[in-house]
């Protein structure tokens, strides 16, 4: 148990501030919890842990030591309106990088064995034999090498795929093939049989599932989207699929969430969507770091997993 007694604001319209509250006192003997409007004194506020942001977002907190996201990527908070002087941290997680490994294998696998096809056969009462291939006649592209897209690689990797990353710095991973630079990005896609992107959302990466990324792709080649639906030009994707260039996708993001009901999306036969369940992070795991951070943050120490404003992830 720690000594210290922070005081900790929270706000997120997707996580539970009771599961938090409660795994936050296996943390901290003696702690002060905020939500909402509910703040007694908020110039001693020390650490705002979010999701997104408060309407009136941070500022009445003239004291704040961090910002913690509740998320593995923080471009759901809007960075104009966050004080500059705060640092900001992301959110790695054992169980959310477990959840996107378990996706990722399911996607993989579901169009390394061809049940996507098979669903459309059924659909239309045929019975079709196409041969099994071993996954080392597959091959996945991973777009972005960080906490989650290296757990991925190397997780398919196991399994046998013939996997590539791609990421900003170079990297040296035992068996997988590595992919830097715009050249990199296109030769990788180029001799993938399945691209998944999980790059984090920068003014860099959105929209770099593109047209001219599409016309890199061998033809039939499946897409798997992870990362953030600003990722994807949605219209190329859909011109894509019916040139053939993309046989399927499944997107578990969208540029509009919930994607709504008229979205040529909908219904499609090559597209599943699934509703941003990719990774799920728990208090009761992700609780850890988040204490880390509040102890280094109540200690003026640099923080874990610290984003840097200036690549933007
Ligand atoms: N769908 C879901 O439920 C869900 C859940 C969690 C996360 N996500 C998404 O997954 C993303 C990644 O999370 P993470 O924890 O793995 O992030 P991370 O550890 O920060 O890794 C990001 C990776 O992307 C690479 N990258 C960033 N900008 C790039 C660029 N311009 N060109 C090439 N590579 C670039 C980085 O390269 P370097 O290694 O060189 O820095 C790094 O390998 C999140 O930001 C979020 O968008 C989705």
């Amino acid at each position: 148990m720690g000594q210290i007694r922070p005081s900790i604001f929270f706000h997120s319209n997707l996580d539970s501030p009771d599961e938090w509250r409660a795994s936050l006192a296996t943390e901290f003997e003696d702690f002060t919890f905020s939500v909402g409007n509910d703040v007694a004194s908020p110039e001693s506020v020390d650490v705002a842990l979010v999701w997104t942001l408060p309407d009136d977002g941070l500022q009445r907190f003239v004291n704040l030591r961090a910002i913690l996201s509740l998320g593995a990527g923080i471009d759901q908070l809007d960075l104009e309106r966050l004080p500059k002087h705060v640092p900001i941290a992301r959110l790695v997680d054992e169980s959310l990088t477990r959840t996107m490994v378990d996706y990722a294998k399911t996607a993989v696998y579901r169009y390394h064995r061809r049940f996507h096809f098979f669903e459309r056969q059924s659909q239309n009462g045929r019975w079709t034999f196409i041969s099994p291939t071993l996954t080392a006649e597959t091959s996945v592209g991973i777009l972005g090498l960080g906490e989650i897209g290296r757990a991925i690689a190397l997780a398919l990797q196991r399994e046998g795929f013939a996997v590539y990353g791609w990421s900003r710095s170079p990297k040296h991973l035992a068996g997988i093939m590595t992919y830097t630079g715009g050249d990199g990005l296109k030769s990788m896609v180029g001799r993938s049989n399945i691209v998944l992107n999980v790059l984090p959302l920068t003014d860099e990466t959105r929209c770099i599932l593109c047209r001219e990324l599409f016309a890199q792709f061998e033809k039939g080649t499946c897409l798997i989207n992870m990362g953030r639906g600003m990722h994807l030009v949605e219209s190329d994707l859909l011109e894509a699929i019916a040139s053939g260039r993309v046989d399927a996708a499944t997107l578990d993001v969208a540029s509009v969430e919930p994607l709504p009901l008229t979205h040529p999306f909908w219904g499609h036969p090559d597209i599943l969507i699934t509703p941003h369940v990719a990774g799920i992070s728990r208090p009761t795991t992700a609780v850890a770091m988040i204490a880390a951070n509040i102890r280094r943050a109540m200690a003026g120490e640099r923080l874990l997993h610290e984003v840097d404003l200036a690549r933007g992830y």
